[in-house]
């Protein structure tokens, strides 16, 4: 998704601007601009390509400090230069910056700029138009912008400059994420805080349809009636350090290897003074009294949302349902009586989650956020939240963040349950152990990789119960980062078709961890390797065999997708740095995907 950063302050804005941006990398994008404002006007240099190229074409003999730049993932017109951000309006007095999609752009063409040229095939150059006009009309720039605001339809997150007017930025939001700076002397502009966390820690929140004029001293929030809102500031929990990949290659890589730090710092954050199971009692109380759970989640959180079903099934003895969020949206299933919805997102931006969100809540229902972002839209927006405590994930492919969706979802399920037989933590602790032993046996999952993968154009993952689940995520992060065509496949569904493309050499990975369907596994694997199959078999100690080649230490029969997840995630790493691929940030795919 596109990245936003503004800066007003007294230093030069360029390095600042240029340094917020690579932090906004791992969103994923084609092109990047950025604009300077000074006593000698305003200097706009943007590209399609990396920062790096941007950097590039930059003249660093300008020095400003005023200034906004973008990332842009393209949605309205190809990446190229001239779609590539900041926009200007026809007079080139207003410069701005969007992300997001203006669904009516066309009405508002025909109705209030018939007789603007443009030069984009955007979406946004028609917000600079929109304000120009407004303000050739005679009206403040202030109003231009709020005019221009309330027309619009669909989501923005701007940063606009007026030239006329070198002491001041304006910001706006509605739906797309935008956070604002606080620092001494300076104000900042962000799509979220990892852009600003080298300047300052202190934010505050814009909710959708306010917008905020910042100067060097000030941020003033108000909303689109010119009403001023006053609201507190809060601290981010990131540190700086937190963002650097440090010794790692990529970020990724860093990432699996977190997590058995990650899963003891939640049986830190989920445990009280007595060593006991710590959740807000609230929840629980929500868990105990709805009639049922609709898990709602995309991607890899959906895959973390699926093994949550099992655990709260099984565990509180809830029924559980799991949709995929923008599926859910336009075909909603009947719902319960008392219905309790948890969304699952690392980012807490993702807007097809949002959109389920606001469903439900103008429905009336009880809505639990499970998130890693303190701050993010769905954190603010439910009525109850969950944090993951994975430390930022800024590889497109998430890892750590799945894992620790998992633990929290055992967590609380144990938490909520009156019967749960068993210490979560320890098991949990038993589970950071095994993650780590895993973690270091890493160079055979390169070998592997390179044995099996690297030069394929497909491959099955295999499995039963919830190793299934662990397939289709194991599915996804392979061909996410390395793209080779992958799916993850219900063990005992091969023979109702699929297995139709095994031939010789395919690579197929078989998951068994789950005593009871053990051998009805194994005798898919020799199904497969019937055909011709290379298959590699990962299996939990107490009931693998001695020719499985990635055998995983016991845990609890529960807690497996947690420990299956390491290996997948080496194996997809690895795969995809043979192939070559840009393993943080794959062609095509965003961190946070705040379109619909
Ligand atoms: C997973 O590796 C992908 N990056 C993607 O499927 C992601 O899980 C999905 O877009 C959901 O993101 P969220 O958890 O931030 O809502």
């Amino acid at each position: 998704m596109c990245g936003i950063v503004g800066y007003i302050g007294n230093e030069d804005v360029k390095e600042t601007i240029l340094s917020g941006l690579e932090k906004l990398e791992y969103r994923g994008y084609d092109s990047a601009g950025i604009a300077i404002l000074n006593g000698n006007g305003l200097h706009i240099y943007k590209d399609k390509g990396r920062i790096s190229h941007l950097r590039e074409i930059v003249d660093f003999s300008i020095n400003g400090t005023l200034g906004i730049g973008h990332t842009r993932w393209a949605t309205h017109g190809k990446p190229n230069q001239i779609n590539s951000h900041p926009h200007q309006s026809s007079t080139k007095r207003f410069t701005l910056v969007h992300n997001g999609i203006i669904e009516n752009e066309e009405e508002l063409i025909i109705e209030h700029l018939s007789d603007a040229t443009f030069e984009s095939d955007t979406d946004t150059e028609a917000i600079a138009q929109l304000i120009q006009k407004f303000s050739d009309e005679g009206n403040s720039t202030d109003r231009a912008i709020r005019y221009t605001l309330g027309l619009l339809e669909g989501s923005y997150a701007l940063a606009i400059i007026d030239n006329e007017n070198p002491e001041v930025i304006y910001a706006a939001k509605n739906k797309s994420p935008l956070l604002l700076g606080k620092g001494n002397g300076f104000n900042m502009i962000g799509s979220d805080a990892m852009a600003m966390i080298h300047h300052t820690n202190e934010f505050f929140e814009l909710q959708d349809k306010e917008y905020a004029i910042i100067t060097r001293q000030d941020i003033a929030i108000y909303n689109l009636q010119g009403r001023k809102i006053e609201r507190e500031t809060y601290f981010g929990e990131l540190d700086a350090t937190d963002i650097e990949k440090g010794t790692y290659p990529h970020y990724m890589i860093k990432e699996i290897d977190e997590q058995p730090f990650v899963i003891r710092r939640l049986i830190a954050a989920y445990q009280d003074e007595h060593g006991n199971l710590k959740v807000d009692s609230d929840i629980l109380n929500q868990i105990r009294e709805c009639d049922r759970i609709f898990i709602i989640a995309c991607g890899t959180s959906y895959h973390a949302g699926m093994v949550g079903k099992f655990l709260f099934e099984r565990i509180t003895k809830k029924p559980t349902e799991i949709h995929i969020s923008s599926e859910f949206v336009y075909n909603t299933p009947i719902i319960s009586e008392k219905p309790l919805f948890v969304f699952i997102s690392q980012s807490g931006e993702t807007a097809d989650s949002r959109a389920v969100l606001v469903k439900v809540k103008q429905m009336g229902y009880p809505t639990i956020a499970m998130t890693n972002v303190k701050g993010s839209t769905l954190y603010r927006e439910t009525d109850y939240q969950l944090l993951l405590h994975a430390g930022p994930e800024i590889a497109v492919a998430s890892t750590k963040a799945y894992t620790a969706q998992i633990a929290v979802l055992a967590i609380v399920a144990c938490a909520a349950s009156d019967s749960c037989n068993f210490n979560m933590l320890s098991e949990l602790s038993i589970v950071a152990n095994v993650m780590e032993a895993l973690c270091d046996n890493r160079e055979l999952y390169n070998e592997l990789a390179k044995e099996f993968l690297t030069d394929k154009k497909s491959c099955f993952y295999i499995g039963r119960h919830v190793d299934y689940y662990t397939c289709l995520e194991a599915a996804l992060k392979l061909k996410e980062i390395s793209y080779i065509q992958t799916e993850g496949f219900a063990a005992g569904e091969l023979k109702h078709g699929t297995i139709a493309l095994i031939e010789n050499c395919t690579p197929v990975i078989a998951i068994i961890t789950q005593e009871q369907i053990n051998l009805n596994t194994r005798s898919n694997i020799r199904e497969v390797r019937a055909r011709g199959a290379a298959v590699i078999t990962m299996s939990l100690k107490r009931i693998s065999s001695e020719k499985d080649q990635i055998v995983i230490d016991n845990v609890h029969e529960f807690l497996t997708p947690l420990v299956t997840a390491i290996p997948a995630q080496y194996l997809s790493y690895y795969a995809a740095l043979q192939r070559g691929c840009d393993i943080d940030k794959p062609r095509n795919l965003a961190k946070s995907v705040t379109v619909e």
